[in-house]
């Protein structure tokens, strides 16, 4: 492969004459120098021509750079005169490439729909740069915790018989003449696999047919689920805990730069380590009743309710022991606690709402049929997912967190549609 140079590797080539392949940011002149922002993927940098200094045609192609057009150049890397650490080019010869006529993204304001519209030039954008290199800091540090603590990855797949979380959001396909579903979740999936390697994860796309708009539902989003065999569901709470605290914690260390680009104020991360605080349905529901006196002891939280709660710490909290009707089939009901279930939410902070949801499954092969009934789901989906329950019975607990929530919550991000390169929104499937 051709030797290549990238603008995040230029404290290498200080002195050194090498070349650039990029687009155009932005330039502007001032009398006998002319600046070019170059952009590679990899970083900006800006890149003088001088008059006199540089090629007499280089200086000449200038005034055709327009906003995106590719070019490469050559040019001599200096340390930046006034900014320690950074870097510039003293052009010298410099080729257009693929010119860009009239990018429709300026620097002016646009609005949602028109940069969504144009999301496939969107990212190119400085922020929106910044927010995908988090999520990739974040692919990279949830697969890594689990790689290093012994988790195998048994990835569950997306064609499904049965539901998962429920039937009213399921995406009906057709799977040549039998119907199946786009998986909700690999939950169910794990169960079996956590019985043949005992601590397992999957982490890939899942889907939801939400037909509402919000801030933060997508129809199609990354979730990880890791799954351990003997785990209950305090220890589960333990493992999401020292999950979190993990993943945060390395991308506030290894993406500050991206942090700063998003104005991220970082002193609402730090705090994410430790133990985060565990309050009980009951207890949040008091919390929730002073603010909301409308509230509905024994619902699910609305993503208001869930903001009061979280907004009283300055950790994400676990919500736990959720009333057993507002939660899915396989959620264990807590023997010494009827009613409720041996789940947990976590919310985040700052109002970003829940993160993850998880729990302790059921066991028994006679509670499941009968919950299985009351859901209305199909017993004979479910034989293979009883069979883990009737060879060999273990209580096992897992949880799953939404990689594109995540995102936003690290970033700061008003809305959940920044969080991947191509979302799917309700109403939005393009491009
Ligand atoms: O709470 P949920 O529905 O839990 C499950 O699917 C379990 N089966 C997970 C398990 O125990 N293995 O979803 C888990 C997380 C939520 O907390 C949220 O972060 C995210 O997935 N999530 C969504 N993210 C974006 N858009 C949506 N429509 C989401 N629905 C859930
Ligand atoms: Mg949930």
């Amino acid at each position: 492969m051709a030797m290549r140079y990238y603008i995040s590797d230029l404290k290498n080539y200080v002195g050194q004459k090498i070349e650039l392949k990029g687009w155009v940011y932005n330039t502007r002149s001032s009398g006998k120098v002319k600046f070019l922002e170059l952009r590679d993927g990899t970083g900006i940098v800006p890149c003088i021509f001088f008059k006199g200094e540089c090629q007499e045609a280089a200086y000449e192609q200038f005034e055709k750079l327009t906003q995106e057009s590719s070019v490469r150049l050559t040019g001599t890397v200096r340390e930046h005169p006034k900014r320690k650490g950074e870097f510039e080019i003293g052009a010298d010869e410099m080729e257009i490439l693929g010119a860009a006529e009239n990018y429709p993204i300026s620097p002016k304001e646009h609005g949602t729909d028109f940069l969504m519209e144009n999301r496939h030039l969107w990212i190119r954008s400085r922020r929106q740069h910044a927010i995908l290199r988090v999520r990739h800091e974040l692919i990279s540090a949830i697969r890594d915790f689990f790689d290093g603590r012994g988790f195998t990855l048994t990835d569950a797949p997306i064609f499904t018989p049965s539901a998962c979380e429920g039937t009213s959001n399921l995406f009906e396909t057709q799977y040549f003449d039998e119907k199946a579903y786009l998986s909700q979740s690999g939950q169910l999936y794990m169960e079996a696999t956590a019985r043949a390697f005992g601590k397992v994860y999957c982490f890939g796309p899942t889907f939801r047919a939400e037909k509402s708009k919000t801030r933060r539902h997508l129809i199609e989003f990354w979730m990880v689920e890791p799954e351990v065999a003997f785990n209950d569901m305090y220890d589960n709470m333990d493992l999401a805990e020292q999950f979190v605290e993990y993943i945060v914690q390395r991308t506030l260390k290894n993406r500050a730069e991206e942090l700063r680009i998003l104005e991220r104020d970082i002193s609402k991360l730090e705090p994410i380590k430790g133990s985060f605080p565990r309050l009980h349905y009951k207890e949040a529901v008091e919390i929730i009743l002073k603010e909301n006196p409308a509230f509905v002891v024994g619902d699910d939280f609305g993503a208001p309710d869930e903001t009061i709660v979280s907004s009283k710490f300055d950790k994400p909290v676990f919500v736990h022991h959720y009333p057993q009707a507002v939660k899915a089939f396989y959620m264990k009901e807590d023997p010494k606690d009827p009613g409720y279930a041996m789940g947990s939410d976590l919310l985040a902070t700052e109002g970003y709402g829940e993160m993850i949801g998880g729990g302790q499954r059921e066991e028994s092969v006679e509670t499941l049929l009968k919950k299985i009934a009351e859901h209305g789901l199909n017993e004979k989906d479910f034989q293979w997912y009883l069979d883990i329950r009737r060879y060999g019975s273990v209580p096992s607990s897992g949880f799953g967190l939404g990689l594109e929530r995540t995102v936003a919550w690290v970033c700061g991000l008003p809305h959940i549609r920044e969080t991947a390169a191509f979302p799917r929104l309700y109403g939005r499937s393009y491009p």
